[in-house]
Parts: structure tokens; sequence; C-alpha cells
């Protein structure tokens, strides 16, 4: 009998739901998987589904030097964590701010209709994490500030 590859099956499911190509890559792709040891910013988000990612940002010089995303989701939470970290790598935080959902999705290309808020979700975590890192910065600016 000939054995069933459950990733080729993995892949058949999400095409029929209406997943494109490079969603599923990004989907069972792992690199951007996991949180950073040495990150400057780690944030969460809760979408209103009860799905859960944690961002992780290495930030140098005002740019996005490194991005890892957990999911606690569904593929099209996993596939747009994973899509919405690869677009923030190597850009300036004001580029990554500008990251809204049809720059996602034109990234995702198609996803079912119905996850259309898994996008928002990862974008919105994005701009969580963003705004966290400029607060913490403001902050500390005011901080310096007040010593002097
Ligand atoms: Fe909740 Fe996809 S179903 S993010």
């Amino acid at each position: 009998m000939e054995k069933r590859d459950a990733k080729d099956d993995v892949y058949e499911m999400l095409s029929q739901s209406g997943y494109s190509d490079k969603a599923i890559e990004y989907f069972k792709a792992t690199e951007n998987i996991g949180v950073l040891s040495d990150a400057d910013l780690v944030s969460d988000l809760t979408g209103p589904c009860g799905d859960t990612m944690k961002i992780s940002l290495d930030i140098e010089g005002g740019r996005i030097r490194d991005a890892k995303i957990q999911v606690l989701g569904c593929p099209g939470a996993v596939a747009s964590g994973c899509a919405v970290v690869n677009l923030a790598k190597g850009k300036t935080l004001d580029e990554a701010g500008k990251i809204d959902v049809d720059i996602l999705y034109e990234e995702l290309e198609k996803l079912p209709d119905q996850k259309v808020h898994c996008a928002r979700l990862a974008v919105k975590t994005l701009q969580k994490a963003l705004e966290e890192y400029q607060n913490q910065k403001d902050k500390g600016t005011e901080a310096q500030g007040s010593e002097r």
C-alpha cells in the first residue's frame, strides 16, 4: 500500500479551504516562529476568537533587525503572523508602522474569506508592539530628562 504523506494532506486541505500556495508556505515554514532570546520588546495580543499571537522584535538604530512570532491559533493566524514578521524584518519603525491588512493580504495572496480577521490580528499585534516600544523609548527619554 502506498504511504500517504501527511504534509501533502495538509497542503491539500488548506488549498481546498481557499489558502494560496504562498500562505500555505508561510504556514509550513518555521523560520519566523518562536521568541527571540535577545528581544528588545515582546508583546502579545489575543483576538476576539481567542487566538493569541506573541511577537518579539530586535530593534537596532530604529530598524527591525529581527523578529519572530509565536502563534496559538488557526492556520490563518500562523500564516498571517509569519508573513507580518517577514514583512517587518529590515524595515524602519515608521515603515513597519505602515504595514496594514491590505499589504499583508497582498503578501499572503489569498486566505479563505472567513480568515481575514486572522490577518487583522497579526497586523494589530505588530502595531501594538511598535506602540509599546515607542512608549518604552519615550519613558526612557523622560527619565533621562528628569535626571538632569
Ligand atoms: Fe482566530 Fe484565525 S481563527 S486568528
